[in-house]
């Protein structure tokens, strides 16, 4: 794939000396480029900095999520930045701050004054290497190592040029711990993997792998990722100018040299075990303690600020009961929001539903891991 899309792009960059030589090219007058070896004229170079080649990517890249979502505005916070901030992502990947705990570069934990969306100078920085025909085209992409994952540092996924995915597309949590008494306590209503576990979908890791007759697929052995990478899938050739490219929304023409029949609309009954699987984890039974509050229903608090336990006439406190680990999708942490504790095992289910709803792909990205994770944890608690 890689090997002749470089052939497709010497070609057009090779037709492109006798059609297109009077283009501006901005490159040509950087000092230095002319005069680097082995490379055979300006026309490579304007073959991917020419304007005409450029003003398509601006356009596609204005339509992306990348470009028009809300969450950036989240990217002034330090542990936010490193995603949610074209100059968090510069700085997690300079070097510049390193976690004290772990060793491990991040973005300013100071914060930032202001947030600005990922784009051209975020994911792109220089070229590594200037001789395109032994090393191929790197896209001057600021990260292609193997990404070491936030919830795991033992372990690397490695997607080539996609590595400037997962940086981002990665789950921030991994699954529940069982505290020693089989349970589990939510205390969080944004528990969960966060929003972006895309890329461990795709390797198929970091889902609980609850016992049950649908066996789990091996690691990193799913079509979607032995046979493709996320930029295949979602920054392919564009059918009409709203998908493929630097819109980042997946194109149909990534699909269909496999899928010759057709692309397959979905995976097959995952949308019904999923809402079957919530309808259970939203009835679980939990316990949460029972705490004073005045008479606005609002937590009275002693003098070190924490909530009062009521106790019973033994001065054993009151346990009440909570129903549902979720509560219309999302984690439930009580009728007080200080805590509510289920069966580790309603917590492994209710993280498999976070994981597969949070990766947003249905299932797509690794068909048979998403139905396994959910098949599953529907048995396990049916
Ligand atoms: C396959 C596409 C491609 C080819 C071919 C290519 N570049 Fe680039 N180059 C990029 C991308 C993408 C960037 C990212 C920065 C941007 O888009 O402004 C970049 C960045 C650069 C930068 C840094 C820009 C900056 O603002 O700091 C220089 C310098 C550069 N290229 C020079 C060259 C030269 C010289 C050649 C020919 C020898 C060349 N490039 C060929 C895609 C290409
Ligand atoms: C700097 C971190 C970062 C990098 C790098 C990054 N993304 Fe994103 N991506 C995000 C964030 C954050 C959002 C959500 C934006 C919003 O909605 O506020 C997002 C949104 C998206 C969306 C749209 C999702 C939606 O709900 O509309 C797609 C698709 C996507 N990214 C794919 C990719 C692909 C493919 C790559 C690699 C080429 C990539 N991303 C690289 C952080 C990143
Ligand atoms: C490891 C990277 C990473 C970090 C760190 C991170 N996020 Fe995100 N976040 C993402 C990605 C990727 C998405 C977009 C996923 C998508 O749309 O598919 C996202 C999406 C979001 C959204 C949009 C949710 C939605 O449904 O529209 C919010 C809000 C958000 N993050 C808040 C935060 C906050 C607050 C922090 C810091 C406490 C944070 N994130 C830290 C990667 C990260
Ligand atoms: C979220 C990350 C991301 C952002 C933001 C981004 N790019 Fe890219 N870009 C990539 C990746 C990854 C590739 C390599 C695609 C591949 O492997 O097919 C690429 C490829 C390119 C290429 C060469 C191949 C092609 O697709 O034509 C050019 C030129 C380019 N980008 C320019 C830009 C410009 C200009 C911007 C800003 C408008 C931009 N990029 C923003 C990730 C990004
Ligand atoms: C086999 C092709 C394929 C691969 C490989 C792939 N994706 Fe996707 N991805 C899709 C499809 C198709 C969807 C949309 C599914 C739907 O809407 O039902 C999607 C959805 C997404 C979404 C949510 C978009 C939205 O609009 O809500 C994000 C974010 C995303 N993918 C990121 C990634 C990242 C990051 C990678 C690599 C780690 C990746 N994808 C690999 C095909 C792919
Ligand atoms: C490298 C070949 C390849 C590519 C490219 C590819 N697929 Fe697939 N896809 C497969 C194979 C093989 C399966 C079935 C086996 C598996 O799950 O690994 C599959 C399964 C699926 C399924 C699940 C069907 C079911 O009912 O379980 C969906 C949905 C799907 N693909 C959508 C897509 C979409 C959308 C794209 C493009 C964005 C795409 N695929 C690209 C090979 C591919």
């Amino acid at each position: 794939m890689k090997r002749s899309s470089l052939l497709s792009l010497l070609l057009i960059a090779f037709t492109s000396l006798f059609f297109i030589q009077c283009t501006h090219d901005n490159y040509v007058a950087v000092d230095g480029v002319d005069g680097v070896d082995g490379i055979d004229g300006d026309f490579v170079c304007q073959q991917c900095h020419s304007d005409t080649y450029r003003t398509p990517i601006h356009d596609a890249y204005d339509l992306s999520g990348h470009a028009n979502g809300e969450s950036w505005g989240r990217g002034t916070r330090g542990s936010c930045a490193a995603c949610h901030n074209n100059q968090g992502y510069i700085d997690w990947f300079s070097d510049m701050y390193v976690d004290e705990d772990t060793g491990l570069p991040i973005a300013n934990p100071d914060g930032y004054a202001n947030s600005t969306p990922i784009n051209c100078s975020g994911c792109h920085s220089t070229h590594k290497t200037f001789d395109f025909e032994n090393d191929g085209p790197d896209y001057a992409i600021r990260n292609t190592e193997a990404v070491q994952l936030l919830v795991d540092d033992g372990y690397f996924i490695d997607l080539g040029f996609s590595n400037a995915c997962v940086a981002c597309h990665q789950p921030r949590r991994s699954g529940p711990e069982d505290d020693g008494n089989g349970s589990f306590t939510m205390t969080s209503t944004h528990w969960g993997p966060h929003h972006g576990p895309q890329s461990t979908m795709l390797e198929g890791i970091e889902g609980e792998l609850i016992p049950g007759s649908t066996s789990y697929p091996a690691i990193g052995s799913a079509t979607h990722r032995t046979g493709s990478t996320c930029t295949q899938c979602h920054m392919g050739e564009t059918t009409d100018n709203t998908d493929g490219g630097h819109t980042f929304y997946p194109t149909a023409n990534a699909c269909t040299a496999c899928h010759t029949n057709g692309v397959p609309e979905e995976v097959g009954g995952l949308a019904a075990d999923m809402d079957a699987l919530l309808v259970l984890l939203e009835n679980v039974i939990g316990w949460e303690y029972e705490y004073e509050v005045d008479e606005d229903g609002e937590l009275i608090l002693d003098e070190d600020g924490d909530p009062i336990i009521v106790l019973d006439a033994n001065g054993d406190p009151v346990i009440l009961e909570v129903v549902g680990i979720l509560q219309d999708g999302h984690p439930n942490t009580g009728s007080f929001g200080e805590g509510a504790t289920f069966d580790i095992l309603d917590a492994r289910a209710a993280w498999n539903y976070l994981f597969v709803e949070e990766d947003q792909s249905h299932g797509v990205h690794n068909p048979a891991y998403a139905k396994a994770l959910i098949k599953n944890s529907l048995q396990a608690l049916d």
